[in-house]
């Protein structure tokens, strides 16, 4: 089995924090998402790795995974040209593929609990394909699946306003070959995209068994903010295990789980774990509060921070509380004159915000 991740799209609504990145190589818990996807194909015993990007970001998804062999993965880069959907991708990756059944993993998603039980599912079904589910809250911004009771696909539809279950499709499938030739034969969506939902409906009204798996662990959708900060909160308290390789000094305090990577600095400062400390990045005269990635070479200066995501090399100086908040790279966020009270802030790469 192969893997196909899709690493491409424009990546244009979690702006401005992917302005000048790939939204797929947004870090959680100071780790691109995309690692985790390929360390979870990894663990399901896949070696083979093809990866879509595109032009706007591929050369930086190229440079941050390489050829793969840190995950004892080989990864094979297909470049596509223009976002034209998800199918459209497996449809240029098609020579790579080859008659080998493939996982189809979406490389922005976020998931608890791994693949390798849809993996198992789809074999033991002996179905066409198998995709994975899970019950969301807002189901007309999903693919939306309505299943038999022992998971078979009835019908899919994508994006639906009015959705005939709340289960969404996750954006992790597996297929057999069967796939290429229901992609032959749909037609673009409204959207003008060619769907994979409307692929696997096709095998479905062809006749062919498409099982499901419904995931019991959590899903996040990185695209929002409160999804980032929430993917944060949950991967910090799902990975993260005390490891204090950085510099602490004798009037810092460190409690609970906090990994400190080497070559920061903790000088004066009280971190209270879950938190996470990039190499380089000093904390001085600062309380660290639960849920907190501080990024590489990130100055966080006489402030308060908490629940929050601050992204490599920016400053938060003089901040008496800074909480819920998002801040891109390089991003400078200083005290001004006035008093302030608590803040939240989503501010993108090399900004300059004064409070
Ligand atoms: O998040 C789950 C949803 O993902 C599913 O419920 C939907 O059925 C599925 O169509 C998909 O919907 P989105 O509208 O959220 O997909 P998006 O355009 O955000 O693309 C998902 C990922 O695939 C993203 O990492 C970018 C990448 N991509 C997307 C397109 C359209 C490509 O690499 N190439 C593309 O042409």
């Amino acid at each position: 089995m192969k893997a196909l991740v899709l690493s491409g799209g424009k990546g244009t609504r979690l702006r401005p924090i992917t302005h000048t990145g790939a939204k797929q190589l947004v870090p959680v818990a100071n780790k691109p998402i995309l690692f985790y996807v390929l360390e979870n194909i990894a663990r399901a015993g896949i070696h083979d790795v093809g990866m879509i990007i595109s032009p706007e970001t591929g050369d930086e998804v190229r440079r941050m995974c390489g050829d793969g062999s840190r995950w004892g993965l080989a990864i094979r880069y297909i470049l596509q040209m223009e976002p034209a959907g998800l199918a459209h991708c497996v449809k240029i990756a098609r020579d790579y593929l080859g008659d080998d059944d493939f996982i189809l993993y979406l490389g922005d998603n976020l998931i608890g609990g791994g693949v390798t039980g849809l993996i198992q599912r789809f074999r033991a079904s002996n179905a066409k394909a198998a995709i994975l589910l899970k019950q969301v809250s807002n189901p007309s911004d999903f693919g939306i699946a309505e299943i038999s009771p022992s998971g078979k696909i009835l019908r899919l539809v994508e994006k639906p306003p009015n959705p005939p279950s709340d289960l969404a499709l996750v954006g992790v499938y597996v297929f057999s070959p069967a796939i290429h030739k229901a992609i032959e034969v749909i037609k673009p969506s409204r959207r003008g995209e060619l769907e994979i939902t409307d692929a696997i409906q096709q095998l479905v009204e062809w006749g062919e068994h498409v099982d499901s798996q419904i995931l019991n662990h959590w899903w996040l959708d990185t695209g929002k903010k409160d999804d980032l900060l929430s993917a944060n909160t949950v991967v910090l308290d799902e990975w993260i295990q005390p490891d204090i390789a950085g510099e602490v000094d004798k009037e810092s305090r460190i409690s609970g789980r906090v990994a400190i990577e080497a070559g920061a600095r903790v000088v004066g400062s009280t971190i209270r774990g879950p938190v996470v400390v990039g190499a380089g990045a000093v904390i001085e005269n600062s309380f660290i509060g639960p849920y907190t990635s501080i990024g590489r070479g990130v100055r966080i200066i006489r402030s308060v921070v908490e629940h929050s995501v601050i992204l490599d090399n920016s400053e938060v100086r003089e901040v008496d509380r800074l909480e819920d908040s998002l801040i891109g790279r390089s991003v400078v966020v200083a005290k001004g004159r006035r008093r302030p009270a608590a803040f939240r802030l989503m501010v993108g790469d090399d900004s300059v915000v004064e409070i």
